[in-house]
């Protein structure tokens, strides 16, 4: 039994990566891509759109797909295309995206907490939905109760998101195998196949469908109205533009600023918000770039702690102390349940075991190493963690990462979570279902005593990639996802999140883009939207 160590088992495989990558065969040319998506630059400067979002990722996608049913929208993506990506799109090369990262193109970005543990998020269209392991499960009942959101519009977001991009999946015999050590380990009941987050083990839903293909937030763009909808990508937003209503003396963002994602920095294009004559029917620009990206581009904007921007020589223009603050991790620990490296076929997880009054979830996969080896790490997530850590620049550009710190365990409970989550994950991996399907014997000892488990816990945290946090609901921005102290400009994405909605986050994302879309169409005088949710 090998142990997942957090400085990355994933390590640098570019060049026999890139071997395989050239013999795939065949790629779709451009002109497959859906008609609203364009890498076209020179076109989009200038032009006014009524919405502006920025990040054509988990959130971002559904979010112009509804809102381009009643006005135009530009999209501004900073990574390219899925639809002609292998490592996207194909169920066979799942988390080789992650094995294969460079600083500026590829698919997944890699980044590295300052507390030295390895992360990534998405950088294509699709976002993070296009490099993850693709199970979709709903936030609880509860958790929608603690965010304050309309239950109605909620079911009817999931259920139009569903109809779209969730599949039923099949389970392999290796998910099979997990399903029952999560039993053996006492993780009852037995739900079956539910998309609801409940207590027990269960078979989740899946953004990959049957034929191994995956399905990212990218595809609800199809949902929109393609005449009223513009999706740029290769393009990376730098900074907002605002600008000041001398009569109300209130500043209202106006625009965009943004870079071509292999350019130069000097090199910057702009593109506005339509102006009507009433300043009640202005448009407005959204982040939907993530938890890292949201922040980072409001820091970018002048908007944040005054003195962390005078670091950079950035002009303030509001300074809301919160922007950055509140980022968290859930911590996560894994154990390898194989012996050793094979060249067995990726997995994504479809089944997980939900425990100890939804605390903790935990999953099994098939993970590449290399180009020619795979492990099957299984990995438990502690859902309410307390430690809370924050984000700033490392640099004005806009590509690079910024510096973020989780704070993993730095709260005891934490630590004590931890602890019991070893405890039950060791109990898996060497359950009898699963040690007898891969031969495995457990010669070495079991960890045990909280000395032993908590040292292995500092030394093994790791991510379980739900990271969020950093323009929190109540500090960045309003119950209505505006950003506090300017006008014409929200957020909706993880960076809203006090908390992962306890299961994956992924599903509750998608259906957020669609509920503010829903929500700002309401708003707006737009009800006849309401009753078109699923497929015509
Ligand atoms: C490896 C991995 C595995 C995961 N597995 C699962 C899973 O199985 N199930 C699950 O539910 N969740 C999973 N998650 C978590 C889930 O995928 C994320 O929480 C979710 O996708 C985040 O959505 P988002 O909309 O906040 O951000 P993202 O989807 O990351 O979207 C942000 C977008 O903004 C773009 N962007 C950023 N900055 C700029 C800029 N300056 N200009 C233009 N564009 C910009 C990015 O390129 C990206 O496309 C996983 C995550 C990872 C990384
Ligand atoms: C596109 O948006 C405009 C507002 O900018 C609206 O008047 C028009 O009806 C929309 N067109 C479609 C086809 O929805
Ligand atoms: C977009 O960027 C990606 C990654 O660098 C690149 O592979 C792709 O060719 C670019 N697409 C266009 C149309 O420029
Ligand atoms: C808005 O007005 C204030 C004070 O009048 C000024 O300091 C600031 O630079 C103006 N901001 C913009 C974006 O024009
Ligand atoms: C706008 O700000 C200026 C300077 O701070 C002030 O003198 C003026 O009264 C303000 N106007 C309104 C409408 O609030
Ligand atoms: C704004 O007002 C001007 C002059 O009254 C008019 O020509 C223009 O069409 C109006 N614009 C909008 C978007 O209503
Ligand atoms: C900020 O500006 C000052 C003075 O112009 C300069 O010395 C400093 O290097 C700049 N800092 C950054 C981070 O650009
Ligand atoms: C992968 O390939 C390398 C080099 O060709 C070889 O040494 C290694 O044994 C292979 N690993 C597996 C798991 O097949
Ligand atoms: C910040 O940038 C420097 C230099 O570019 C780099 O060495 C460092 O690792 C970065 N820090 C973080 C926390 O990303």
């Amino acid at each position: 039994m090998g142990i997942l160590h957090k400085t990355h088992l994933l390590s640098i495989v570019s060049i026999l990566l890139l071997q395989i990558l050239s013999s795939f065969p065949c790629t779709l040319s451009q002109g497959s891509w859906p008609p609203y998506i364009t890498s076209d630059i020179k076109e989009i400067s200038g032009k006014s759109f009524d919405y502006i979002i920025v990040g054509g990722g988990t959130a971002g996608c559904p979010l112009a797909a509804s809102l381009s049913e009643k006005f135009s929208v530009l999209l501004v993506e900073r990574g390219g295309s899925p639809y002609e990506n292998p490592l996207v799109t194909d169920r066979k090369y799942y988390g080789f995206s992650l094995l294969n990262t460079d600083e500026y193109s590829s698919v997944a970005q890699s980044f590295i907490s300052r507390e030295g543990v390895a992360n990534h998020r998405g950088r294509v269209l699709g976002g993070s939905s296009a490099i993850n392991g693709g199970f979709y499960s709903r936030a609880s009942p509860d958790f929608v109760k603690r965010v304050g959101w309309d239950v109605e519009l909620v079911e009817d977001a999931y259920r139009w998101v569903e109809s779209r991009v969730v599949f039923q999946p099949q389970v392999t015999p290796w998910q099979f195998v997990a399903e029952f050590g999560f039993l053996e380990a006492g993780i009852f009941p037995y739900n079956g196949y539910t998309l609801e987050h409940l207590e027990g083990t269960k078979i989740g839903g899946s953004v990959f469908d049957n034929y191994g293909t995956r399905h990212t937030s990218a595809d609800l763009l199809e949902a929109g109205h393609p005449e009223n909808l513009t999706v740029l990508v290769n393009s990376t937003v730098r900074n907002l533009l605002f600008c000041n209503q001398s009569d109300t003396n209130e500043t209202w963002a106006y625009g965009i600023s943004f870079i071509k994602s292999d350019g130069s920095l000097e090199e910057s294009y702009e593109a506005y918000l339509n102006r009507a004559n009433d300043s009640t029917s202005f448009g407005e620009v959204i982040l939907a770039a993530g938890s890292l990206g949201s922040p980072q581009i409001l820091l970018l904007s002048g908007i944040g702690p005054p003195e962390h921007l005078k670091k950079f020589n950035i002009s303030l223009l509001s300074g809301l102390r919160e922007v950055g603050q509140g980022m968290q991790d859930n911590p996560c620990v894994a154990l390898f349940a194989d012996a050793k490296p094979l060249n067995r076929l990726p997995e994504p997880p479809v089944v997980a075991g939900i425990a100890h009054d939804l605390k903790f979830i935990i999953e099994a996969g098939i993970l590449p190493i290399s180009p020619n080896a795979t492990r099957m790490p299984a990995a438990i997530k502690y859902a309410f963690p307390a430690s809370r850590g924050s984000l700033e620049l490392n640099s004005t550009d806009p590509r690079q990462n910024p510096a973020v710190t989780f704070n993993y365990l730095s709260q005891e409970e934490d630590m004590k979570a931890c602890i019991e989550m070893a405890q039950l994950l060791q109990t898996v991996v060497r359950s009898p279902a699963v040690s007898v399907f891969l031969g495995v014997e457990h010669q070495e000892d079991e960890l045990s005593g909280v000395e032993e488990l908590a040292s292995f816990c500092k030394q093994n945290v790791r991510t379980f990639y739900h990271y969020h946090g950093g323009c929190g609901v109540g500090s960045v921005v309003d119950e209505d996802y505006r950003v506090y102290g300017v006008k014409g400009l929200r957020v909706v994405d993880g960076s809203t999140f006090l908390e992962s909605p306890g299961t994956n986050p992924m599903a509750t994302l998608m259906m957020l883009g669609r509920y503010q879309g829903i929500k700002i169409l309401r708003e707006r005088g737009h009800f006849d939207t309401l009753n078109t949710q699923d497929h015509p």
